[in-house]
């Protein structure tokens, strides 16, 4: 039994898809949703469909360590992922019957176009569209001439405080970078506890922004777009990715639950997110690399482990990890 919840959403398996590679069109979240994984997450929206940054946008380490995309947002806006076309041949996929939680990521370009986009959110939800909930990203790094969000503690703030005016009823996750200093990680999160009302879940980390990788044949970077600079991902990003989630957990009010994300690829890697504090983990470069089928395979992985350590559920060994 992989069951769990996060911010009060029940998952039949504590294992989904991260935002970004293969959820862009209601083809490739029905593959999601036909697979064993818990929830159904989209790419993040902006508020009108963009196309993104220029190709070659994306790149993977020959070792299959690292990946960096500079994708810039490429989606069909907001209207697409909480039309009821979309989500209907999405949810219909899954297995028997059953309904997974349909979750929105979104990644306005300005504080209004995210505003604009919960208040169309807000109507769908009370029209009755089976949206579970949403996933405000304050991490992207790829989008020219903006910073990340999260980074940026007084704009973090201003735009919880004024998501939380609104009153919405639909619940709220964040997506948060990478922080290095422990010091920047706290502030971040006593200001998500100010708001803990208003957030019932952070998603811990979108990639480390700002990598560059180098083509010793050319000359020049992999990437076109943002001077090569782009988000790194994978493998290579698995250890700041627990950190931060142990961290996170560590500070964050109890009722304020943690997802880790960051170079997970097997049902290990997942055991090890959980016992860092993570209620869920999310799959993002191993599921672009290997497709949906991941979610397959990493869930029997993990449901193995857990059988041979002898936990009889994903709740025992959440924030379990042990102290020296
Ligand atoms: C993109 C957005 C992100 O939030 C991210 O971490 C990486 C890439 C993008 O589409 O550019």
């Amino acid at each position: 039994d992989l069951s769990s919840s996060v911010g009060g959403i029940p998952l039949v398996s504590c294992v989904y898809n991260a935002s970004g590679p293969r959820t862009g069109s209601s083809a490739a979240l029905s593959k999601i949703a036909a697979s064993s994984a818990g929830a159904i997450l989209t790419k993040s929206a902006t508020l009108e469909a963009q196309n993104g940054n220029p190709q070659p946008r994306t790149w993977h380490a020959e070792d299959n360590k690292a990946s960096m995309n500079s994708e810039g947002l490429p989606n069909s806006g907001i209207d697409y992922y909480i039309d009821s076309t979309t989500i209907q041949e999405t949810l219909e996929a899954c297995p028997n019957g059953t309904k997974k939680p349909y979750l929105v990521s979104i990644s306005g370009k300005t504080l209004q176009d995210n505003l604009e986009m919960l208040d169309r959110i807000a109507k769908k939800i009370s029209e009755g569209e089976p949206i579970a909930g949403v996933e405000l990203n304050l991490a992207c790094p790829n989008v020219i001439g903006k910073p990340i969000i999260a980074y940026d503690f007084d704009q973090m703030k201003d735009i919880l405080s004024t998501i939380s005016n609104k009153k919405h009823k639909f619940i709220l996750g964040l997506k948060l970078p990478p922080y290095l200093d422990s010091k920047h990680l706290q502030q971040a999160a006593a200001i998500i506890n100010d708001y803990s009302t208003l957030v019932s879940y952070v998603v811990c980390i979108n990639t480390i922004g700002n990598a560059l990788s180098v083509d010793e044949v050319s000359e020049a970077p992999f990437i076109s777009s943002n001077n090569g600079l782009a988000g790194l991902s994978g493998p290579a990003v698995k250890y700041t990715a627990l950190a931060n989630v142990r961290q996170m957990r560590q500070q964050l009010k109890s009722e304020i639950d943690v997802v880790g994300v960051g170079g997970i690829e097997t049902g290990t890697d997942a055991f090890l997110f959980l016992l860092c504090g993570a209620s869920a983990v999310q799959v993002g470069t191993c599921h672009w690399k290997e497709g949906p089928q991941c979610f397959d395979r990493i869930c029997t992985e993990l449901q193995q482990l857990l059988n041979e350590k002898g936990y009889t559920s994903v709740q025992d060994c959440i924030g379990k990890l042990k102290s020296w």
